[in-house]
């Protein structure tokens, strides 16, 4: 597959830059995802690749070649639209030819790639029918057939899911997974939906207002953020961000803030030797507070239960500690009662670090080439 890179890629709308100097590098078939909330600028970026917007600095390689100069046709890409963009008076077998067509590619050569992507997709029962006779997922299918059809060496999708209801959306994102075993291209897929991100990408690219905060794998970014945004993105119910102060009494140091005081273990210390600011923001994972009623008030929170969301097997608890607002993830299952202050207990690794000032994570291990990247880089190395 051919190796796409981003290098200090820049867009600007009359004075206005809303991309500023991206760099990034996919290779090998691999399903890169673009997140991040609205308006960050994940659409212009794809929209740059597909050769539909102008680059303003920076330039696409594809394969160590710039390609910025490049006719959209001439770039090999497929791009899969948020609204399908089908064609109403053709077929759905009309619909996924098209470009082939326009190509006057051998009529055999086209009736066998309709097959077999029909055949990928679950559209050979519906070729003769016109989009307003398809529901809308099938729809999206067409739209994802009539690109992957062009056998292009690299598909890109701007939101194809965000059109369709929840529960058709689930059912789809399970058929892009399968589709992608199947079909050994470089995806580059952006959504607003961390889900989405999660479950499809190999690499997840976070972006925040025309920047890059991280990419890696998502596991990796969901254990190992950079920083709070990444940390407070990935992550359903999301993460817990709690103010405390360090403070020294005796031979321990705490941890402490509005309605809780933890006292800091060994390794904890360790991760906080190069930290001089005595304030810190404490990221704690709705999943990692479990309740224990006998827990040491030294390593839990007391929270008020407020309000219990039951989720089936899973509830949410949404809790106050102090004045701030807390949520517990855990089985339905567990005898709690609303109203009233319960403990929850948190093992200290589980804890993620920020500094409150610029927000940058305090690495969890005293990795020394972690901290000197985000000493280097105000966190936001990838
Ligand atoms: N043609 C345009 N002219 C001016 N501003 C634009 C244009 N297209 C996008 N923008 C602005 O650029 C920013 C990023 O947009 P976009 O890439 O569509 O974000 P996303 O896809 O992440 O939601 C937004 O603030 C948007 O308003
Ligand atoms: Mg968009």
């Amino acid at each position: 597959m051919p190796n796409i890179q981003l290098d200090g890629l820049t867009k600007r709308f009359g004075d206005i830059e809303i991309l500023h100097g991206i760099s990034l590098e996919m290779s090998d078939a691999e399903f890169t995802v673009l997140v991040g909330p609205s308006g960050c600028g994940k659409s212009t970026t794809l929209r740059m690749i597909a050769g539909l917007e102008t680059v303003s600095a920076g330039e696409i390689y594809i394969d160590g070649r710039p390609i910025s100069h490049l006719e959209p046709k001439d770039r090999d890409l497929a791009m899969v639209f948020q609204d399908y963009a089908l064609y109403p008076h053709m077929n759905v077998a009309n619909n996924m030819s098209f470009a082939l067509r326009l190509q006057k590619r051998p009529r055999k050569e086209i009736d066998a790639r309709i097959r077999e992507v029909a055949d990928m997709l679950g559209l050979t029962p519906y070729l003769h029918r016109k989009p307003a006779e398809l529901s809308g997922g099938q729809r999206q299918r067409v739209a994802m057939g009539r690109a992957l059809t062009r056998d292009s060496s690299t598909f890109l999708f701007d939101e194809p899911l965000s059109n369709l209801d929840a529960k058709l959306r689930t059912q789809m994102r399970a058929e892009l997974a399968l589709m992608r075993q199947r079909v050994h291209k470089n995806m580059i897929y952006v959504t607003h939906d961390q889900i989405e991100a999660m479950t499809l990408a190999d690499r997840i690219v976070v972006m925040h207002d025309g920047h890059i905060q991280q990419q890696g794998a998502p596991e990796e970014l969901y254990k190992n953020p950079v920083n709070k945004f990444v940390a407070g993105f990935l992550g359903t119910p999301p993460m817990n961000f709690l103010y405390a102060t360090i403070e020294s009494q005796g031979d321990f140091t705490y941890l402490t803030g509005d309605g809780f005081s933890l006292r800091c273990d060994v390794p904890t210390l360790q991760r906080l030797a190069n930290y001089t600011d005595g304030e810190i923001c404490l990221g704690i994972r709705p999943s990692d507070l479990v309740f224990n009623p006998h827990a040491d008030v030294t390593t839990s929170l007391s929270l008020r239960v407020d309000i219990a969301e039951y989720i089936g097997a899973q509830s949410v608890l949404i809790c106050h500690c102090g004045n701030q607002k807390v949520m517990v993830e855990l089985k339905s299952d567990t005898p709690i009662t609303l109203g009233k202050q319960l403990t929850f207990s948190m093992a200290l690794e589980d804890l993620h670090l920020f500094n409150p000032s610029n927000e940058c994570a305090i690495p969890r291990l005293v990795d020394v080439e972690a901290t000197r990247l985000i000493k280097t880089t105000g966190g936001n190395y990838v």
